[in-house]
């Protein structure tokens, strides 16, 4: 059986850094409150003018993953990007992302699933793969959510930060590579976390930002609680559908929305923090790039060999769900 393996990692988040001290001057917060709360310390924010909207990220990120994949981007067949902030509208993050690689042989199309993002793109890509529709794919995940979030809300404004992770992806027909992707959405809940119409103030301190006339608003407390449930669920599901034990998995790679839904899902799942990868402290929120971001930083810090089982876990706006085991590959 023909299945996708991940045969590069790359990632990359915009220069400049707002940490938790600098957003005590644009709302009523704490970097007290915020660390204890969500175990954020900092978050990266795109400038313009600096290279670092969506698409730029993405393409960073991705020549990267190509470039330890061995891969050129003339190669690629398809270029499919998770995101809830493209440059704009329309076109596609991807198709930017083509243009910026010279790609010309891929097809390129974005794929919005909120914070989830990513899987569902990974999905889309490792099924094109085992029909034989790709022999060479770029997944990325990348987010610009500094343009849309409304700096006078604090209940959201101290969680997010833009950033961009890509992969790599090749046949094989090995034991390695995605064994499944899990994945599950449910709209009934789409008002706990949403985009609405209206242009929030952008602070003095952040004059660099470009911003969108769309914010976010999120009932955090209830998503909190949604979060746990499907994330532990869901994880459960797909190991027990490969007789994956969590005692066999040598890295957890969450979603990284909040500190304390990582270690009540880990708790869950009985998988110790020492096998869960988390740099949330470091870049907040990035929606759909958290992951790629946390798998390619695992991955240049040798964390993981060939043969090693990793869970990939995500929940987000929709809501949305879902969860991957992957056998490492060499
Ligand atoms: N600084 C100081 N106080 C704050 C802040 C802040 N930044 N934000 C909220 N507060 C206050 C509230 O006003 C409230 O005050 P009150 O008790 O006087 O009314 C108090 O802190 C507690 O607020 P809660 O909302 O109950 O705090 P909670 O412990 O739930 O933490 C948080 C809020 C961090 C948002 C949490 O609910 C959370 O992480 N939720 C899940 C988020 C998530 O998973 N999202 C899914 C993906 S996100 C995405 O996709 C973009």
């Amino acid at each position: 059986m023909i299945k996708g393996r991940i045969a590069g990692t790359g990632s990359t988040t915009p220069k400049r850094i707002l940490t938790n001290k600098d957003l005590e001057n644009i709302v009523d917060t704490s970097d007290e409150w915020i660390t204890r709360r969500t175990g954020i310390k900092e978050r990266r924010i795109s400038s313009s003018g600096q290279d670092e909207n969506t698409s730029d990220l993405a393409t960073k990120a991705s020549l990267k993953a190509l470039e330890m994949a061995g891969i050129s981007p003339e190669d690629l067949d398809m270029i499919v990007v998770g995101t809830v902030t493209p440059d704009r509208q329309f076109p596609s993050a991807a198709c930017l992302v083509q243009k910026a690689l010279k790609a010309s042989k891929a097809v390129a199309f974005d794929v919005s699933a909120g914070c989830s993002g990513f899987l569902y793109a990974l999905f889309v890509a490792d099924n094109a793969i085992a029909t034989g529709n790709s022999r060479k794919a770029l997944v990325i995940g990348a987010e610009r959510l500094s343009s849309i979030t409304n700096w006078e809300d604090r209940s959201t404004c101290v969680l997010l930060g833009d950033g961009a992770g890509a992969v790599v992806l090749t046949p094989t027909t090995g034991p390695d590579g995605i064994l499944s992707t899990h994945l599950q959405s449910d709209g009934n809940f789409w008002n706990l976390l949403y985009s609405y119409d209206e242009a929030s103030k952008i602070p003095e301190i952040l004059d660099t930002i470009e911003g969108k006339p769309f914010s976010l608003r999120m009932e955090g407390n209830r998503l909190f609680k949604k979060a746990v449930v499907c994330l532990s669920n869901i994880a459960a599901a797909a190991l027990e559908h490969h007789g994956v034990s969590s005692t066999d998995i040598r890295l957890m790679i969450p979603h990284q929305a909040n500190i304390r839904i990582i270690k009540a899902v880990a708790k869950k799942l009985c998988i110790p923090m020492d096998k869960v990868y988390t740099n949330i402290q470091r870049y907040g929120n990035t929606s759909s790039a958290t992951i790629p971001i946390a798998l390619d930083e695992a991955n240049r810090e040798g964390l993981l060999r060939a043969g090693d089982y990793v869970l990939l876990v995500t929940f987000g706006a929709g809501l949305t769900w879902g969860a991957s085991v992957v056998n490492w590959s060499s």
